[in-house]
């Protein structure tokens, strides 16, 4: 039996890959978790919601379920905590899926948009985040009922979250290196229409590892579960069959 752990995006949580579990190949085991600060999950006593730190809260909760290693997918900011836990883990990570996400780090504009971003939030609150988030983050077919549940959890996702999990984001490093010596496979999913991830990049990044396919999704957003469920569905089961 293999165990699949799923990690969501930035500003989300577990329910990002609602309807996702349900079509993955029932041989498998699915632990779709809330990182640490997002959901249901508690603010750690540290207040420290660093990629790392990430990767140190879902290895401690695989030890809860008795998981010794698993495929691990992670959406964005989930896949910046799954390369952190190939990074510390390897043994733990038997695939690396890595969807709307890739390696590098934040550049000098990118970090100064974090923190402007943590500002905005304190001084005016997560709502402001909606409209502009909906717009970069979902594409343009996206339906009424995704916008609903993207706007949920910008609007239930507490400031502290947002200051933390920016400054973690902010200042991870580059871990191309974690996926140049990955050994196992690796799946890199994407949508043509997501600002952050190009498939050009994403290509580049399979062709930088030891093994590794690449899935394009024809005018899908960043939320490429939220939006695609039965792809990510699909992609979630290939990857899981080649460990
Ligand atoms: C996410 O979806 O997790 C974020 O967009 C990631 C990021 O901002 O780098």
């Amino acid at each position: 039996m293999t165990h699949i752990v799923l990690l969501h995006g930035y500003p989300l949580d577990e329910s990002a890959f609602a309807g996702v579990a349900d079509l993955v190949d029932p041989s498998h085991t699915v632990h779709a978790v809330d990182l640490a600060g997002f959901g249901a999950a508690p603010w750690p006593s540290d207040g420290d919601l660093s990629m790392s730190a990430q990767a140190d809260h879902v290895f401690r909760q695989m030890d809860g379920l008795g998981v010794d290693a698993a495929v691990v997918v992670g959406l964005s900011m989930g896949g910046y905590v799954a390369l952190a836990m190939a990074e510390r883990q390897p043994d733990r990570v038997r695939a690396l899926g890595l969807v709307g996400s890739k390696p590098d780090a934040d550049s000098d504009e990118g970090k100064a948009g974090r923190d402007n971003q943590a500002e905005t939030v304190v001084e005016q609150g997560a709502g402001v985040l909606v409209a502009p988030m909906s717009a970069a983050l979902l594409s343009e077919d996206a339906s009424l009922s995704v916008r609903a549940r993207l706007r949920t959890m910008i609007e239930r996702t507490r400031a502290e979250t947002y200051v933390s999990a920016l400054e973690g984001m902010r200042d991870r490093p580059d871990r191309g290196d974690v996926v140049a010596s990955f050994d196992g496979p690796i799946g890199i999913l994407v949508g043509t229409s997501d600002p952050i991830v190009s498939p050009d990049r994403a290509h580049e990044v399979a062709a930088s590892a030891q093994d590794a396919f690449v899935v394009v999704l024809d005018g899908v957003g960043h939320l490429v579960p939220m939006e695609a469920p039965a792809a990510t569905a699909e992609f979630i089961n290939d990857l899981a069959q080649r460990v």
